[in-house]
């Protein structure tokens, strides 16, 4: 039930009326996930492992009930049981990080790929990364993130593979301003880029300026990749117009980015992606 309850907080069920339609509608579509979890998941602790923390954290649920609409009802059969992510995710990490005496760090880390190389050194305790492939191996040849790239990025002893890593530190008339950063392959350098814009150019806080929605080009493939639902017909159709090849993006998001703002009274506001599991602490 706490995990029902949990699905159904951020709506206001007083307004939509007891037994209502609307009301009926979030209660059944909280329950359908919620029993699918139960069918999965739940047994006897004594015998079986239950993802307890994870099933009832706010960034699994909110995720549970992003497919719910009013709309129409989400049909049982596609729906499961939920995803749990292990430790190790897909992606890169970034973090921005800004202490009590001003000083800030923005480091992004990777192993390229999911689980880097697929080696693990046992002796160590950690995977080793697949950054070969942020080389250039054949003119013209795409990477994992479709990037190509010539003989500049040629693969050479001591040579060093191009990354879009782009953990920044933004400074304004010489004082720490901002601090941003995302994992995201190729698409990292747009994600940074726009984060940026969005609160110099756009006026937007850091929160609102790292949720807004994202699209990105990379030369190659010649197509602007956008974000899933985020940008309307009458714009998409009007760029088609204009020659620019558009598409949604598979992955349907673009970057997950970490970022803190310098605000003019000095105070500091953290910007952690809805896009992912992202959280912004301060102190
Ligand atoms: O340095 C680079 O550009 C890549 N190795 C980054 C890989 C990456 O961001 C993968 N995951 N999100």
């Amino acid at each position: 039930m706490a995990q029902i309850m949990k699905m159904i907080e951020p709506f206001d069920l007083k307004s939509y009326g007891h037994n209502s339609l609307k009301t009926i509608q979030v209660l059944t579509e909280a329950e359908r996930r919620a029993y699918a979890d139960r069918s999965y998941f739940l047994g006897d602790p004594d015998f079986v492992e239950i993802p307890m923390k994870t099933l009832m954290s706010d960034v699994y649920l909110q995720e549970r009930m992003k497919d719910f609409s009013f709309e129409m009802a989400t049909p049982s059969d596609s729906i499961s049981f939920g995803r749990i992510v292990g430790y190790e995710s897909d992606e890169t990490t970034h973090y921005s990080i800004v202490d009590q005496f001003g000083n800030a760090v923005s480091i992004t880390t990777t192993l390229n790929g999911a689980y880097g190389s697929k080696l693990y050194v046992d002796e160590l305790g950690f995977f080793l990364n697949n950054e070969m492939d942020d080389f250039s191996s054949r003119p013209g040849e795409p990477n994992m993130f479709g990037l190509t790239g010539n003989e500049a990025n040629s693969i050479a002893p001591e040579k060093r593979m191009l990354s879009s890593m782009t953990p920044t530190i933004v400074e304004k008339d010489g004082l720490l301003f901002m601090v941003v950063g995302t994992p995201g392959g190729s698409t990292i350098i747009t994600s940074v880029l726009q984060t940026i814009l969005n609160v110099e150019e756009f006026g937007m806080t850091m929160q609102d300026a790292v949720d807004a929605p994202r699209f990105h080009h990379q030369w190659l493939p010649d197509v602007v990749m956008m974000e899933p639902n985020s940008f309307s017909e009458e714009l998409k159709s009007r760029l088609s117009s204009l020659g620019y090849n558009h598409t949604e993006n598979q992955n349907p998001v673009i970057g997950k980015v970490d970022a803190i703002l310098v605000l003019e009274n000095g105070h500091l506001e953290g910007g952690a992606d809805h896009r992912g599991d992202d959280m912004a602490i301060g102190f």
